[in-house]
């Protein structure tokens, strides 16, 4: 089982978009083992997106981020990091196909509405970051026997 990191931006929070997205993920079949609502710091978000540090939007990238409520989540499942990428769509809304969540629900690549972990290590490092061991719950997920062979 793989773990993701998940996160409603503040803009698709302010949107009112965090049950339109928690509803995708659960329809897919994927468990949430851990969510909670939070006003992220800059420092945390510069942290966050450390790989992006020389990008031109980094500064911009992480004011945005910590203006307002993020919707932190993890979530749990077979192929989760790479599904839940396809899940989300490119970077760019504009390339998003439609079904995917900025394909759907946003048009501007700086207000994308959500952030998904890209690889199994990154989503590692991300859950560690915003996430408390004790904040995760393992459970049983009734649905389990019936998602995989
Ligand atoms: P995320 O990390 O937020 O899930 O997004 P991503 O992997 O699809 O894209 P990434 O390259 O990690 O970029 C992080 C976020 O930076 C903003 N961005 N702006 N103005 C621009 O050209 C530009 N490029 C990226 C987006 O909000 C992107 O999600
Ligand atoms: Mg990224």
């Amino acid at each position: 089982m793989e773990r993701t990191f998940i996160a409603v931006k503040p803009d698709g929070v302010q949107r009112g978009l965090c049950g339109e997205i928690i509803k995708r993920f659960e329809r897919r079949g994927f468990r949430l083992v851990a969510a909670k609502l939070m006003r992220a710091s800059e420092e945390h978000m510069k942290t966050h997106y450390a790989d992006l540090k020389a990008a031109p939007f980094y500064a911009g990238l992480c004011q945005y981020m910590s203006s307002g409520p993020v919707f932190a989540m993890v979530w749990e499942g077979r192929r989760v990091v790479k599904l839940a990428r396809m899940m989300l769509g490119e970077t760019d809304p504009a390339e998003s196909k439609p079904g995917s969540v900025r394909g759907d629900l946003c048009v501007d690549i700086g207000r994308n509405v959500i952030h998904g972990s890209d690889t199994v290590e990154n989503a590692k490092r991300e859950i560690q970051l915003w996430f408390k061991a004790d904040e995760m719950l393992d459970y049983a997920s009734c649905a389990q026997a019936w998602l995989s062979e």
